[in-house]
Parts: structure tokens; C-alpha cells; sequence
């Protein structure tokens, strides 16, 4: 493999307002591995969160503890967690959309949950077999249990930039969502294009409404790439002071519950565009590519990240 450094890695060229230092969180075991068609094996999975801790990534969302019939391919999540070695400074955050999940998560020593909440009527019954208002009736004792059990507890909030079944998403309505999610405890709001069709001043209007509502700091971006459009939307979100930033190794992903969801925005292309603007993340992008390119031989079939493809033999 030649690697970054023998392509030409980008020099930094910085322009308009951009942070220092960006987070990047890790969604390739969760968000990845839970749409595809075959279970990975436990084994498999354990190498994939540990070599994505050795190309230096911090923050890996690892699995779920949501309905197993729902979603097969992280039924494994107790297995997984009972044999996952976990290292200081990594946090391993993982799924959780009610009372006993979160007793699953609790008994696993989980230290860091998300709930995941829908910001239209109909996700939330296809994703959560709820209501847009019952949704916060069901995270409320979660949220409540989990600050009380020490955990960090984040909210998603999903659809916001469109949905396949209702169409557009008033940025108003995200705006409450996140609000009411922060109002009950959630330190961090991640802003979901779960179908992939934002476009970024479309990002700049959404992320608008929601900082009136709620501190950027605690705002997080998730774009998945479904037309080509992650990248950009991730700039869009930075330069309007997002400092947290979700994607997956190699571009795995998607939702099993949202038709045409693709992929999330791959991390290598993430960290290429955060090299040449100078921001430091603290990944190694070559050993990242060998990390998704022996998870693509697994998967049997090629990592959709176009850096992967670059940099990869
Ligand atoms: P339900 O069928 O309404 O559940 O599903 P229920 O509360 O009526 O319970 C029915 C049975 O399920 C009971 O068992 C419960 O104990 C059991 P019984 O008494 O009949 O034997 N049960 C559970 N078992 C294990 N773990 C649990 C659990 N909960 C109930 N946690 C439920 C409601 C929320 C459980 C279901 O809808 C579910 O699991 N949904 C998860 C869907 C999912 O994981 N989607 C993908 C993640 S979201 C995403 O990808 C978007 C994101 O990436 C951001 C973006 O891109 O926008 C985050
Ligand atoms: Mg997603």
C-alpha cells in the first residue's frame, strides 16, 4: 500500500471561520454493521473496534441494545461488550431507545448511551413503533435512570433534512425536537440526514433554527452520503461551529428502518478534508484505510469511501 504521505497528502489551506480541532465519532460498528445483510461474527467485530482504536479514534459507537428482532445483526450486543477490552480514553457509546435497553446497557457497564428520537410522525412509528410525542415519554425515564447512573447520555435526532414518506422537515420542527432532548438531559444533539438528501445551505438553515434552541457545542452532525453530499454538508456544518462530527470507517452504513438509506460519510474522506484545512482530529488515515479495507474483505465486497479506494493497494 503507498499511503497517504506518497499521493500527495493535501497542504493546509484554512479559509473562513473553521474550529482547531474537530470530534470525530466512530459509527462504522453500529451504524454500519447494523445494515448489512449478513451478522458479522462477534470475532469480527471485536478487531473492528479495536483496530479503529488504533488508528486513533476515540469515541466508537459499538453496538445497540435495541429489539433483536429488529435488528439481528447487533443482537450479539451483550457477547460483544462482555469481551470487548476497553481502553482508557476510548469511550465505547452504544444504542439505546428504552427502559430496557437501558438495563441490558446498564448490566454491560456501559458508560455512554444515545436514545434516538425521530424528528417526524412517521419514523418514529416505522423506527420506534411510537408517536413523534410519545417518543419523549419513552427516552424521559432513560435519560433520568442513566444521568443518575453516571452515564453521558445523547440524543439523536433523525429525519432532519427530509423523509422518504412525509417529504420536507420544517427546521422549526428539528429545532424542537433537539430542544426537548436537551431540555431532558442529553449533552449532545446529533442532527441525522438519515436519507442522505441535504444539501448545505439547506444544512445552514436547519443548523440555524436548532442553535436558537440549543448550544452549537452541543451540537453534532450526521450526514449519511446517499447523493454525494456529506462532505459538503459537513463543511457547511463547521463553518457554522460544529465541532463534532459522525461518520463511519470506510462508508459502511445506513438504516434498516429508512428506505433509501446509503452509507454515512466515510471517516477517511472526513479526515482527508480535515487534513488539508489544518484541523487536527487525531486519526492516521493510512492505518484507518487498512482498517476498512480488511473490513470490506470480510464484508465481501469494496468500502464505498472514495479515500479508501485512493489510498488502498
Ligand atoms: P416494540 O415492539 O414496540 O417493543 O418495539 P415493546 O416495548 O412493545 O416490547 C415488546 C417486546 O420486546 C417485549 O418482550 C420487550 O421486553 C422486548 P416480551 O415481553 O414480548 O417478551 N423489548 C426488548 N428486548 C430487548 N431489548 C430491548 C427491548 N425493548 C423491548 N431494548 C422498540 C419498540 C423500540 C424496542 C423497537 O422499535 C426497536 O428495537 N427499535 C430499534 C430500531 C433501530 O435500532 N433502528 C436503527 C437505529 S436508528 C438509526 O439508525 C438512525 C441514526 O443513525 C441517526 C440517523 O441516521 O438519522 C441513529
Ligand atoms: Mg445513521
Amino acid at each position: 500500500m503507498g499511503g497517504a504521505r506518497d499521493v500527495g497528502l493535501p497542504s493546509v489551506h484554512r479559509s473562513g471561520r473553521l474550529p482547531e480541532r474537530v470530534t470525530i465519532w466512530e459509527v462504522g460498528p453500529r451504524d454500519g454493521l447494523q445494515n448489512e445483510k449478513s451478522t458479522v461474527a462477534v470475532d469480527v467485530k471485536l478487531e473492528f473496534v479495536q483496530r479503529l482504536a488504533d488508528a486513533g479514534l476515540t469515541t466508537i459507537e459499538t453496538t445497540s441494545f435495541v429489539h433483536p428482532k429488529w435488528v439481528p445483526q447487533l443482537a450479539d450486543a451483550e457477547q460483544l461488550l462482555e469481551r470487548l477490552e476497553r481502553r482508557a480514553g476510548v469511550r465505547y457509546p452504544v444504542l439505546v431507545p428504552n427502559e430496557r435497553g437501558l438495563e441490558r446497557a446498564l448490566a454491560a457497564g456501559v458508560e455512554d448511551i444515545a436514545v434516538f428520537a425521530s424528528a417526524t410522525e412517521t419514523f418514529a412509528k416505522r423506527n420506534l413503533n411510537n408517536t413523534l410525542d410519545g417518543q419523549f415519554a419513552l427516552f424521559e425515564p432513560v435519560v433520568a435512570r442513566a444521568r443518575d447512573a453516571g452515564m453521558r447520555v445523547r440524543g439523536y435526532v433523525s429525519m432532519c433534512w427530509g423523509d422518504p414518506w412525509e417529504g420536507d422537515v420544517r427546521p422549526e420542527q428539528v429545532a424542537e425536537v433537539a430542544g426537548r432532548l436537551y431540555d431532558m438531559g442529553c449533552w449532545q444533539l446529533s442532527l441525522g440526514d438519515t436519507i442522505g438528501v441535504a444539501t448545505p445551505g439547506h444544512v445552514e438553515a436547519v443548523l440555524a433554527a436548532v442553535t436558537q434552541r440549543v448550544p452549537v457545542d452541543a451540537v453534532a452532525v450526521h450526514f449519511h452520503d446517499t447523493y454525494g453530499q456529506a462532505l459538503a454538508n459537513t463543511l457547511a456544518g463547521l463553518q457554522q461551529g460544529v465541532t463534532t462530527v459522525d461518520s463511519s470507517a470506510g462508508g459502511l452504513g445506513g438504516c434498516p428502518y429508512a428506505k433509501s438509506a446509503t452509507g454515512n460519510l466515510a471517516t477517511e474522506d472526513l479526515v482527508w478534508m480535515l487534513d488539508g484545512l489544518g484541523i487536527e482530529h487525531g486519526v492516521d488515515v493510512d492505518a484507518l484505510v487498512g482498517v476498512s479495507t480488511w473490513m470490506a474483505e470480510q464484508l465481501g465486497r469494496p468500502a464505498p469511501s472514495r479515500v479508501v479506494r485512493a489510498l488502498a493497494e
